[in-house]
């Protein structure tokens, strides 16, 4: 994919449904009684990997035009042995949060994804999954392919090592299977879509601060999901619509969950321009956001804050390079165990553009308003990689070339259908 340097973004656009609710969508749709309509699902590759998961195990799956999925549960205990391995792909969030649910079934099943998967740690969920009892085993007990055995399973109280939400989503899943309630306490709070959705569904689940308790429920009753979009694919909108001159954004119905919404206050401190429009709630708080671009200065982004804005600290990376002053990212060493490095990978990138950045130990500070130039772009076969040098790409003096776009089916399939239809750097006949 070629681009070039970019005239203003101008338009309305709405970009593909949130990722991680999707996910949930098909898993607890499956484990409910009754038939759940999801609207707004992501027809991504990580979400079909969910389904393609669900099918294996006799879920009946139904995918229908304009992004809606009826799937048709089999309640907490109708899963059936698959033939053969689960195979999630790309997708840490399939890979962990069905090692829960697997965790509580009455047959073995084994699972693994790609070669990026294989090297994700999974030593993470193996741990609290044994302490409640779950007969799980992995390579080295660190990594897939995991074998997952039929065991009786009771309730833990578990301190996440780490502010994750797959990893905490894990624990309450199997908690579902537990003979007595499962606690989990978080360093900070991760996204709450799992428990938001049990709660949606009968099953009670308290949370007190960072303190998140699940009972385990006789039933899970179906209930139907509006996916909002993806506020960390509009992350990408709201960067190029900031830095891009003369540029201005609407990005319509984003989910602006509270435990998901840090690029936008990190944004607003870089001095951007971010109006938030029609706030409602259908499950999900969500929200029209425009972005007007305007000039950006450096800030730190470090502790509780990070979880809230995991997946968008790459394009942040970008903004960052274009703001006037010193941004530093701190407790962020998470980056570098999601679909690529994402420290190293975005520090490599950023400085063949000609930004001056540094790696640290768990994030990188980035001494930005360096003029920024064309290059090859290399991916790491990682969606948000390729999407944040694409934004990046739209600064950039002269012909920059992004090598291996089409991961950016992962997560965002039109992606480069909608940057062009803003008018956005891939036609060189729009200069
Ligand atoms: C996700 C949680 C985050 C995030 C991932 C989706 C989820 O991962 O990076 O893209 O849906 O629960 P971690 O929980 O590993 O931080």
């Amino acid at each position: 994919m070629k681009l070039h340097p970019s005239k203003p973004l101008h338009g309305t656009i709405t970009v593909p449904g949130d990722k991680s609710v999707s996910h949930r969508s098909v898993m607890l749709g499956a484990l409910a009684d009754g038939v759940t309509h999801v609207s707004g699902f992501l027809m991504g590759e990580d979400c079909l990997s969910t389904i393609d998961c669900f099918r294996k195990m006799g879920v009946t799956v139904e995918i229908g035009d304009d992004h809606t999925v009826t799937v048709h549960g089999v309640g907490l205990h109708g899963l059936h042995e698959p033939s053969e391995r689960l195979y999630t792909g790309n997708s840490g969030t399939t890979t962990r949060l069905i090692s829960g649910i697997l965790s509580g079934q009455s047959f073995p099943v084994s699972l693994t994804g790609d070669a990026s998967i294989e090297k994700r740690p999974m030593g993470r969920v193996i741990v609290p999954l044994r302490q409640m009892g779950a007969e799980i085993n992995g390579i080295d007990d660190k990594f897939c392919p995991l074998t997952i055995r039929p065991s009786k399973l009771h309730g833990i109280e578990y301190t996440l090592p780490v502010a994750s939400a797959q990893l905490k989503s894990a624990i309450l899943l199997a908690g579902l299977y537990a003979d007595t309630p499962t606690t989990v306490i978080e360093p900070a709070p991760s996204r709450d879509h799992t428990e938001r959705m049990l709660r949606a569904l009968g099953c009670r689940v308290e949370t007190e601060g960072c303190r998140i308790t699940v009972y385990p429920p006789t039933q899970l009753t179906a209930s139907d999901v509006t996916v909002p979009a993806d506020i960390s694919s509009a992350a990408f909108f709201l960067v190029a619509g900031a830095i891009v001159p003369n540029s201005v954004i609407t990005i319509r119905n984003v989910g602006v969950n509270p435990t998901r919404d840090g690029v936008i206050e990190v944004l607003q401190n870089m001095g951007a321009e971010i109006t938030m429009d029609n706030l409602r709630d259908d499950g999900e708080p969500i929200c029209d956001l425009t972005i007007r671009a305007s000039k950006l200065h450096g800030t730190e982004i470090s502790g509780d804050i990070i979880p809230r804005l995991i997946d968008e600290l790459p394009v942040l990376a970008v903004a960052a390079a274009c703001a006037e002053g010193t941004t530093v990212i701190r407790d962020a060493a998470e980056l570098k165990v999601k679909e690529s490095n994402r420290i190293a990978a975005m520090v490599t990138e950023l400085t063949r553009a000609g930004a001056d950045v540094t790696e640290t130990a768990d994030g990188m500070v980035i001494h930005g308003g360096k003029p920024l130039h064309g290059a090859v772009f290399e991916t790491y076969q990682d969606h948000r990689i390729a999407m944040s040098m694409a934004v990046c790409a739209l600064v950039c003096s002269g012909e920059s070339e992004i090598q291996g776009e089409d991961v950016v089916a992962v997560s965002y399939p039109n992606f480069f259908d909608t940057l062009s239809a803003l008018g956005g750097g891939t036609d060189a006949s729009a200069l």
